[in-house]
């Protein structure tokens, strides 16, 4: 890429005209302008049309809308097609089919219905994409490449001979001999040694639980599996479009893929923002915090969100009047220079003719959802210019392991209740209560930079990562870590000597039992004296944990391990260590990510705790831009102090008190020099 991409805060829609007739196309283009759509995905299900019979290839209909958005100013983020191969290619390959865990072999006649490692959906998708990249590489549309759709969403594994054939090249390449496979798997286990490469098989299912290094390694192998496909595509734009950036659209807490190990391979990283209606804020502020950091503050994009109503859920409302513009907003807050919907026009057949789109069924301007849309879109046109590129720039980060995640949930284990996510989620609500800009990091990351690092339920301990904590701890940051961590290595197999292992050291304590709960079991964490002083309620799990260095801050109320550590804290260096070693209620996590903030002198922006959200994005000429996003019901007084600002929305100046109405934004830049006493 030549030059940073976007240049504007982008604002459109996938759009699918071939699905209606030509002679409506133009008043498509008279309500984009409307709506002040700058951007719109195209083509994204379209190869049936594109490809009507094998190695037939008709590109008049796609010649015709490209030209038409290009005629219109229109830029386009041009879709592969690929993630909806044609009926009759399923005809000529139905191996290319997936097949499940249990061995039904899929069919076409919905989407995603490949195989990712069949080799003839491999070759058609390459055939259609060089055709694709070579016929619109100069075209003055082509702003953005989107590859395939959602990859993952509806097959995330597949099990098929071909599958079983890869997956033993994959294991070859990842441990060259059996003897180390047979070590790596555990397979004197159950005697599942193996003789032979050919006997190892996907995890089909089996009479009891599977090897759970398979397991993880069938994990490791399908998330790279799909990454391949991805890869053969993007490999072939970047020969014919070299300049043209690449993305594709991530699903965000999807487990079965590792979107840090696919990060650098995309120009923008770009997800689909879908909350019920009853998502809470900070549950959609995570996924916008997960999303950027994943190309380290760079700007994202919301390639799809609804206007309104979905069609996948039991139930389906429509959303509130204000709720699409504060969520649009709070992309925005949150690091986005672009959103985008699904869908531009209502389908009139097909199975989502009643999820909501901008272009209701009626087909006119005049109606609440488009009304909302275009006010967005003037709102985004007139933010653009003093937003876009600017950054988040955080000093708390949540350390993140999508391995771990696989590993950590494989049944069985000590509790069907553990769920990384859900963990990760506690911490990021009680971070974000404090209005703090908040990054994710891998195992891969750096953490110079960062003050405070939390990471929650770190079972499996990747090599390196133990040594990156304490050099971060060592050199003066805090860390703060929770129940059955350093358990296990890379390949799942318990690191001996006493947990946490390789954490030991770091924090000072050695856990000589964990107690997962059953249902009705509690405790609580009793802190005696200092910020957080306060009898807590726990659940899940409690563990018995023994001082080596570390002090106890907080102690179990109850139980064979009353008074035991149940919250300890380490000097190591110049900095310190935190373990939680049980699931805390949500009243303690938020009380320990306060006193965690204060510790590391984050304050929350502006001065602002509680209902109100603010977060900050920062311009490369140092002016500061503060969104403050009122969620509630009510409306919020705020007071500002000491600077002055104007108003990015309303261009009034602003500085003092000012109420922010119920779902409303205020969006204030830093005024250049203008301390309150100086205006
Ligand atoms: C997304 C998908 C879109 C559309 C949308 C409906 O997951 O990418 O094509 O199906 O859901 O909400």
């Amino acid at each position: 890429m030549q030059q940073p991409f976007p240049t504007m805060l982008l604002y459109g829609a996938d759009y699918n005209p071939e699905q209606w007739p030509e002679s409506i196309w133009p008043d498509d283009i008279r309500l984009m302008k409307l709506a002040h759509v700058n951007m719109v995905s195209i083509n994204i299900f379209s190869w049936a049309l594109l490809e009507p019979a094998p190695g037939h290839f008709e590109f008049n209909q796609l010649d015709r809308i490209m030209n038409m958005l290009a005629d219109n100013g229109i830029a386009v983020d041009l879709a592969t097609a690929t993630a909806t191969p044609p009926t009759w290619m399923s005809g000529i390959y139905p191996e290319m089919l997936p097949v499940t865990r249990n061995g039904i072999r899929l069919s076409h006649g919905s989407r995603q219905h490949y195989c990712p490692n069949s080799v003839d959906y491999r070759r058609e998708a390459t055939e259609l994409v060089r055709r694709l990249g070579e016929r619109y590489r100069m075209h003055p549309a082509l702003k953005m490449w989107h590859i395939n759709n959602e990859y993952g969403d509806h097959v995330c594994s597949c099990y098929c001979e071909r599958c079983a054939e890869v997956f033993r090249e994959w294991l070859k390449a990842r441990y060259q001999t059996l003897d180390k496979l047979n070590f790596v798997w555990g397979t004197r286990f159950w005697s599942q040694y193996y003789y032979d490469w050919r006997d190892i098989l996907p995890p089909r299912i089996t009479p009891a639980s599977h090897n759970p290094t398979q397991l993880l390694d069938y994990d490791r192998f399908m998330s790279d599996s799909v990454l391949a496909c991805y890869l053969n595509e993007a490999g072939i734009l970047r020969e014919v479009t070299p300049n043209v950036p690449i993305t594709t659209n991530f699903i965000v807490t999807f487990k079965a893929i590792d979107y840090f190990s696919w990060a650098p391979h995309l120009d923008i990283i770009a997800f689909d923002n879908y909350p019920g209606i009853t998502t809470p804020p900070w549950e959609v502020a995570i996924r916008h915090d997960l999303m950027r950091s994943l190309k380290h503050a760079q700007p994202h994009l919301v390639m799809e969100q609804t206007p309104s109503q979905l069609n996948w859920m039991p139930q389906n409302p429509q959303m509130r009047p204000g709720r699409i513009r504060l969520q649009s907003m709070q992309a925005i807050a949150h690091g986005a220079d672009g959103v985008l919907y699904f869908q531009w026009r209502q389908s009139q057949a097909g199975s989502e003719k009643f999820h909501s789109a901008i272009v209701p069924h009626e087909g006119s301007e005049h109606g609440r959802i488009f009304q909302q849309v275009a006010q967005i879109g003037s709102e985004l046109k007139h933010l653009s210019q003093e937003v876009v590129g600017s950054r988040i720039a955080a000093q708390v980060a949540i350390l993140m392991d999508w391995q771990n995640w696989w590993a950590v949930e494989y049944r069985p284990g000590p509790s069907d209740q553990l769920h990384y996510w859900d963990e990760i989620k506690a911490f990021y609500r009680g971070l974000h209560q404090n209005n703090v800009p908040i990054d994710f990091v891998s195992t891969h990351d750096d953490l110079k930079g960062y003050k405070l690092v939390v990471a929650p339920l770190l079972y499996m301990l990747r090599s390196g990562t133990a040594n990156k904590l304490e050099q971060f701890v060592a050199e003066g940051g805090v860390l703060l870590t929770t129940f059955f961590s350093g358990i296990v290595d890379e390949n799942d197999h318990v690191v001996l000597g006493g947990y946490p292992a390789e954490l030991r050291k770091l924090l000072g304590i050695y856990v000589e039992e964990f107690d997962p709960w059953i249902k009705g079991m509690a405790n609580e964490v009793v802190v005696r004296e200092g910020q957080m002083q306060g009898t807590y309620p726990c659940t899940l799990w409690g563990e018995v944990v023994h001082l080596e260095g570390a002090s106890a801050l907080g102690v179990f109320g109850r139980d064979y391990y009353a008074e035991g550590p149940a919250l300890t804290v380490h000097q190591f260096g110049e900095g310190k260590a935190y373990y939680l070693a049980t699931h805390g209620s949500e009243v303690f996590i938020s009380a320990m990510m306060s006193y965690l903030c204060k510790e590391v002198a984050i304050l929350p922006l502006l001065g602002i705790e509680g209902t109100l959200e603010v977060t900050q994005r920062r311009r490369e000429d140092g002016r500061s831009i503060y969104f403050l996003l009122n969620h509630s019901e009510e409306p919020i007084e705020v007071v500002l102090h000491d600077t002055v600002f104007r108003s990015l929305l309303s261009g009034e100046v602003l500085a003092g008190s000012m109420q922010i109405a119920a779902h409303d934004v205020i969006i204030l830049l830093e005024e250049k020099d203008a301390q309150l006493e100086g205006i």
